[in-house]
């Protein structure tokens, strides 16, 4: 990791629904001693407000205003990361089955994508970061020092998910799980405004294979590269 660069470092993984990149992110930021921003949570805590005040997934404008006028912070405690959401922690609902069915449609409004880019930008900027996502390496950070895309098959991901869901006494179905990931994998790539796709520079890795430390492993090894 070169501290002597202009811009801060700033390592990119992006990748579909449930592939690890959370996880994967978390623990390289931390062996890095650098901070963490999993950015799907913002984007789930504006599915989250759209419930709260009841606007519809098509209102594209209140999306946007809802979006613009939000005031998220995120902050550090040993056990997680919190979300607060204008002055409330709404963390514990950012994983409701009610977000996970409507924050793929949220997050294609390019007015919300608009109001939560900017403010991922000004975080990067202020220190070296781990980011992860779906457009960190393509749209929000395109100079990124290091850029993961993670990927795995959505069987594996659903059985992952599924087991994690059980683990935690959540009632899962694996079809269901399976079907869900599915569908969001198809918004989140086909959508119009940055679509979930690898960056002509970020190297690939598949997680079908390896555990989430042999993830974390090639991921350091990318970092200590540049
Ligand atoms: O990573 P996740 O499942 O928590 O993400 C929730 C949703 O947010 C997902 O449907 C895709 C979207 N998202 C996005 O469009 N861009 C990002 N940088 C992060 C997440």
């Amino acid at each position: 990791m070169n501290a002597e660069r202009s811009h801060p470092f700033s390592l990119a993984i992006d990748g579909p629904a449930a592939c690890g990149k959370s996880a994967a992110g978390r623990a390289v930021a931390r062996r890095l001693g650098v901070r963490f921003l999993d950015t799907g949570t913002m984007y789930r805590a504006i599915a989250w407000a759209s419930i709260l005040h009841r606007i519809n997934p098509t209102d594209t404008a209140a999306l946007t205003e809802l979006a613009e006028s939000a005031d998220i912070r995120l902050a550090a405690h040993a056990d997680g990361d919190r979300l607060m959401l204008d002055g409330t922690d709404i963390t514990d609902n950012l994983r409701l089955s009610e977000v996970d069915g409507i924050v793929s449609q949220v997050s294609a409004v390019s007015g919300v994508r608009r109001a939560l880019v900017a403010q991922q930008r000004a975080i990067a900027c202020r220190g070296a970061i781990v980011m992860s996502g779906r457009d960190i390496g393509t749209v929000v950070l395109p100079n990124a020092s290091v850029k993961v895309f993670l990927t795995a098959s959505a069987e594996v991901r659903a059985a992952r998910r599924h087991a994690e869901m059980r683990q935690e006494q959540e009632a899962s179905d694996y079809k269901q799980v399976l079907d869900g990931l599915r569908r969001r994998d198809r918004i989140d790539s086909k959508r119009d405004d940055s679509p979930l796709r690898q960056a002509d520079d970020a190297v690939m890795i598949c997680s079908d294979d390896i555990t989430l430390e042999e993830v974390v492993i090639k991921i350091l090894g990318l970092a200590q590269q540049c």
